[in-house]
């Protein structure tokens, strides 16, 4: 048996979890990105990708994961983006199995210093987003009998603190709710919708924080450090797999015990 790569199927691979699965992927920055990351936990498990962002940087990031993942530039707040973002991954791989909702935006601002503007920016990105491509995934997804959806929300969709911006947390909020009612009326069309609440994770963008601002998110978890990118991926894969077929319709805190604290 040859160890080349003569195929189309990436060298080293976990468990086949989801092997044969169809994904389309948002939030598919540079390297790093929690969506970038899930992109290739989702190839090592066998699924072939769609690697959307806004940014341009999916084109790099499919590149590097092999033929199985296909970059789309898209914004999820434009509807015929996003239409077109399923339409590409029907064209390209016949069906759409799961869909991850990795984009989102961070904000910096606290109730007396909020702006229309960041306001606007939030909610659009999190709650338009999350609605257009849901919406999406729902149509593409129930001719052929159903799939798996994972939206991404935060620790901070739940409880708060002086270093998160308020309408960041109100519009994760508004993440679980979506995530909520769509299980509830997708589940006949064999949908399942659930959600991932990262804590504090070591991403790209939080690399380079004030070291204070890094050890005092790290400390918030009961297990005193950041979650990896790779954490939240590996629960992103098992909610949008089928060993998760009972589950709809749940909010996964992966935040190192954080939101179990009293402060
Ligand atoms: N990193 C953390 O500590 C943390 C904690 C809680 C929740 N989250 C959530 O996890 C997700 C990923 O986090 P990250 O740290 O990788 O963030 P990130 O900002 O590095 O990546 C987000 C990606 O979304 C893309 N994006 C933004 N607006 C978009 C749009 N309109 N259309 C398409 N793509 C768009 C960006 O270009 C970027 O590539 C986000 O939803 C974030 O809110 C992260």
């Amino acid at each position: 048996m040859t160890t080349e790569n003569t195929s189309h199927e990436p060298i080293d691979r976990f468990g086949g979890l989801l092997e044969g699965k169809v994904a389309v992927i948002t939030g598919v920055g540079a390297a790093e990105t929690i969506g970038a990351v899930t992109a290739a936990v989702f190839v090592k498990e066998g699924a072939q990708v769609l690697a959307a962002d806004i940014s341009g940087a999916q084109k790099e990031t499919a590149l590097a994961l092999g033929p199985g993942v296909v970059p789309f530039q898209v914004d999820i707040t434009r509807e015929e983006e996003v239409e077109a973002m399923f339409a590409r991954a029907v064209e390209v791989f016949g069906r759409v199995d799961i869909l991850v909702n990795v984009a989102g935006n961070p904000g910096g601002r606290r109730g007396d210093e909020i702006t229309v503007e960041e306001y606007q920016s939030l909610t659009s990105v999190h709650l338009l987003g999350t609605v257009l491509t849901n919406k999406h995934a729902v149509r593409v997804m129930t001719p052929n009998g159903g799939g798996a959806i994972v939206n991404f929300s935060s620790a901070a969709s739940f409880n708060t603190d002086k270093l998160i911006s308020t309408a960041y947390a109100a519009a994760k909020a508004g993440i679980n709710s979506l995530t909520k009612s769509n299980a509830v009326h997708h589940g006949p069309q064999n949908i399942r919708v659930n959600a991932v609440a990262p804590g504090f994770t070591m991403s790209k963008k939080n690399r380079g924080l004030p070291p204070a601002i890094e050890e005092s998110l790290s400390n918030k978890a009961a297990l005193a450090r950041p979650g990896t990118p790779e954490e939240q991926a590996h629960v992103a894969a098992f909610l949008a797999s089928d060993r998760a077929s009972f589950v709809t319709g749940v909010v996964v805190p992966v935040d190192g015990g954080w939101t179990a604290k009293l402060a």
